[in-house]
């Protein structure tokens, strides 16, 4: 037997539909995890007649979508965009005669057909059904339509069949499929598709979490940013194949690892790394809280408390996004954030224009599943043209990804 190909590091999301070759699935999954990939397995709801999502989430290890809007769990419903973005490869295996004619046709009733319509990577396709079935004008029509938008489709393989007829209707078998998807990687890897990586050959830089300024040596001023949402944009904008820098302020989370880190503690300090690196960058975005006063005069020694009460002398820190607007390039394209109690669109679009920035993205740190230390957020998105796009709450990653869409998406129509 040949030895397994090298998925190591690839995604891929495996959709499975409503027939009986779905047990076959389960082989199919095992040998994606032995090979090395990432596995996020989407079932139709019929596929759970066949094989349960227990089987194929444990042997994924992820655990298995069905539902577009699951319940209890506000805010997911983005999820379709971003696996469609984060997959190098979907897989739909078996696909039904009803599965083909709904990806033929544009439909999106589940997480599978709606990830599908989302995907940037290749799609295979892997019929399986019966044999009049797939001898079906109507679903050789399918079948050619699916080809015709791009789809790669396996024949059926030809043998025994549920009903007990003989014919061409088999779903090809996991170790076929897992040649194809091996030799459909190898192709995707070595044409670079540029669709894969929108933002190959664009320099990112992006800043995150708090700045912590020195009152003396054990104890600083700061603010309760995690860095969550600059990790997100730095990590989604790597994935794209853009060369990330990161400049963040002190957090406890691991840096992406296609990124470049830069580590800084103050607002001067982080001002002195970001205008070192404008000239580069193509896109910016400032996500981080960076302190507006910095302590006038830091003591090298730790203050000694006294019964008076203390008044801190405080100086203004660098506007580091202000100098950025300054200087912004021809096609550079400049993103700040902006936490917002009171009037928030109005104080934003002030923020926008005072800085000359392209984008801005606004939210409230009092909202619930909003600001900092949350895992999502409900943000929207002003734009320097005065458009603007209220977006649901939604974990911080998607927001990342929807950001991202929209502001490349604006600066290829601007440099059409
Ligand atoms: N920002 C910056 N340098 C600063 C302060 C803020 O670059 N010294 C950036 C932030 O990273 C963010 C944007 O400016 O992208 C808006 O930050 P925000 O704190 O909302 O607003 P400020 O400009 O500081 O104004 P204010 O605090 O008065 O609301």
């Amino acid at each position: 037997m040949p030895p397994p190909p090298d998925l190591s590091g690839r995604h891929v999301v495996l959709g499975v539909t409503g027939s009986i070759a779905a047990y076959k699935a389960a082989s199919l999954v095992r040998r994606l995890k032995k090979a090395g990939a990432e596995v996020q397995v989407l079932m139709t709801p019929d596929a759970e007649r066949f094989v349960t999502p227990l089987t194929l989430g444990t042997l994924s290890e992820q655990e298995v979508l069905t539902d577009i809007f699951p319940e209890n769990e506000e805010g997911s419903w983005t999820k379709h965009v971003t696996l469609g973005q984060w997959a190098d490869l979907f897989v739909i295996a078996p696909a039904t005669a009803q599965t083909v004619a709904k990806l033929a046709h544009g439909f999106c009733d589940s997480m599978l057909t709606a990830t599908a319509l989302s995907a940037r990577c290749p799609l295979l396709v892997c019929p399986a059904m019966d044999r009049d079935m797939y001898q079906h004008p109507a679903t050789q029509d399918n079948l050619d339509r699916l080809r015709k938008i791009g789809y790669e489709v396996m024949p059926a393989a030809h043998g025994e069949l549920a009903s007990g007829l003989v014919g061409q209707g088999r779903m090809p078998e996991p170790g076929d499929i897992l040649q194809r998807v091996a030799d459909l990687m190898a192709e995707t890897k070595a044409s670079g598709k540029a669709q894969d990586m929108p933002l190959a050959g664009h320099t990112v830089l992006v800043t995150a979490g708090p700045t912590r300024e020195p009152i003396d040596p054990a104890r600083v001023l700061t603010n309760p940013s995690t860095g969550t949402m600059g990790y997100a944009v730095a990590a989604a904008a790597a994935e794209r194949g853009a060369s990330v820098t990161l400049v963040t302020g002190p957090t406890s989370l691991s840096p992406p690892s296609n990124v470049e880190v830069a580590a800084v503690q103050t607002a001067e300090e982080m001002n002195d790394a970001v205008q070192a690196r404008r000239a580069d960058a193509d896109y910016v975005f400032m996500a981080a809280a960076v302190a507006d006063y910095t302590p006038a005069d830091p003591s090298g020694s730790k203050r000694k408390k006294t019964d008076e009460d203390l008044v801190l002398p405080l100086r203004r820190t660098p506007d580091i996004l202000k100098t950025l607007g300054a200087h912004k390039r021809t096609g550079q394209v400049l993103v700040g954030f902006a936490l917002e109690t009171d009037d928030a669109l109005e104080h934003a679009r002030h923020k926008l224009e005072e800085k000359n920035l392209d984008w801005i993205v606004v939210n409230d740190p009092t909202e619930d599943g909003a600001g900092f230390g949350s895992s999502t957020n409900r943000v929207t998105l002003l734009r320097a043209d005065g458009a603007s796009e209220d977006l649901p709450r939604m974990p911080k990653a998607e927001v990342a990804e929807i950001l991202l869409d929209r502001v490349q998406a604006a600066r290829e129509k601007n440099s059409a």
